[in-house]
């Protein structure tokens, strides 16, 4: 059987391409590069530069390579961008995936696996969170792959095929081997922290510095990008499996303030940085901690933290990319 990823050259996707690949799984990529890139792409894996949008080609690829399994990881992704153009958002992350599971349906796919986020609980004020926990995103961003998860479930009843929602929790790192990893900074805190500290500038803008947590900045659940490829793997294997569809958090069950990681970056590269408070950004939320319970059980996984890998390797592949 045969895999298809879409968004295959972005930061997750490629990782995900690149551990598909040494478990001897047969891929095919899909993704416009339009925050992607060639340069991440696994060179074991076919490229098609196509958008999630076009049903005819995509069906033609999907029939051609005899594909019965999606992984759908492209999509719009920044919080901030979202609250300022939200149909982009809308666009990108609801109607091309219409149009996307259209192809999918048309040629008779039995798996779909998709790559949903943890903001789609929003503000919830919970110290971890279940998988069945009331759902209320804050920004355009979780509420289109709130929506995404809606129209998923609708086309999985009616045309019968099995789906995995996967709810990434802050995703970390980069590969060990330094094969890929993220190749801009998209603002989020480790690529914030990475960037400052190799442009030699050691500053850092910390946004939100009033919460209700120990330290008063927002705490989250980080999992390592090679563990979350890990979970796409053995999701895909309990989908053949059992022939059942499944909703999983995936995070690794503890969360850490922004100023823990800081303080953690700063012991490793033995610096320290200015910090800059600032408010919080739009979208922005307090605390969100995974309860993986349910995900390491029925997937046999063991998530655990390792914030020195992963800051490590994220350090080690932002500079070889700097070198270049
Ligand atoms: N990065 C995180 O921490 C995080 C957290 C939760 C969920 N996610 C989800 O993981 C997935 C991957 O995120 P990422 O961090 O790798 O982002 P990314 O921007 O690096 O990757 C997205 C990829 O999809 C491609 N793409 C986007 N729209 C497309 C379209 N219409 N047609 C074809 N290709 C298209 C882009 O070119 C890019 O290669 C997304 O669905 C995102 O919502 C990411």
């Amino acid at each position: 059987m045969s895999v298809l990823i879409t968004g295959g050259c972005g930061y997750i996707g490629s990782q995900l391409s690149y551990i598909l690949s040494d478990n001897n799984i047969n891929h095919t990529i899909i993704d416009n590069l339009s925050t992607g890139s060639k340069k991440l792409k696994n060179p074991k894996a076919k490229l098609y530069k196509i958008d999630i949008s076009k049903k005819k080609k995509i069906s033609k690829i999907i029939k051609e390579k005899n594909i019965k399994c999606v992984m759908h990881l492209a999509a719009s992704i920044l919080v901030p961008e979202s609250m300022s153009y939200p149909e982009k958002y809308y666009k990108n992350n609801v109607i091309n995936l219409i149009k996307f599971l259209d192809a999918c349906v048309d040629s008779k796919i039995k798996y779909f696996i998709f790559s949903s986020t943890c903001a789609v609980y929003g503000d919830i004020k919970k110290n971890k969170i279940k998988e069945n926990d009331i759902k209320s995103p804050t920004s355009i961003y979780g509420k289109t792959k709130l929506i995404g998860e809606e129209i998923i479930k609708y086309y999985a009843k009616k045309y019968n095929f099995k789906f995995v929602v996967l709810r990434y929790f802050n995703v970390i790192g980069s590969d060990s081997k330094l094969r890929t990893g993220p190749l801009k900074n998209t603002g989020h805190l480790f690529g914030n922290i990475i960037d400052s500290f190799l442009k030699k500038k050691m500053t850092f803008n910390l946004y939100g510095t009033n919460y209700k947590t120990p330290d008063k900045t927002a705490i989250r659940d980080y999992i390592d990008v090679e563990d979350i490829s890990k979970i796409h793997l053995e999701a895909y294997n309990k989908i053949k499996q059992t022939n059942k569809s499944y909703e999983f958090n995936c995070g690794v069950g503890n969360g850490y303030s922004v100023l823990e990681i800081l303080k953690t970056f700063e012991k490793i590269i033995n610096k320290k940085f200015n910090i800059i408070k600032s408010k919080p950004r739009p979208g922005d939320t307090e605390k969100l901690v995974c309860d993986n319970q349910y995900t390491n059980s029925v997937l046999n996984l063991k998530l655990k933290n390792n914030l020195f890998k992963s800051i490590s390797n994220a350090i080690n592949w932002k500079k070889k990319v700097d070198e270049k």
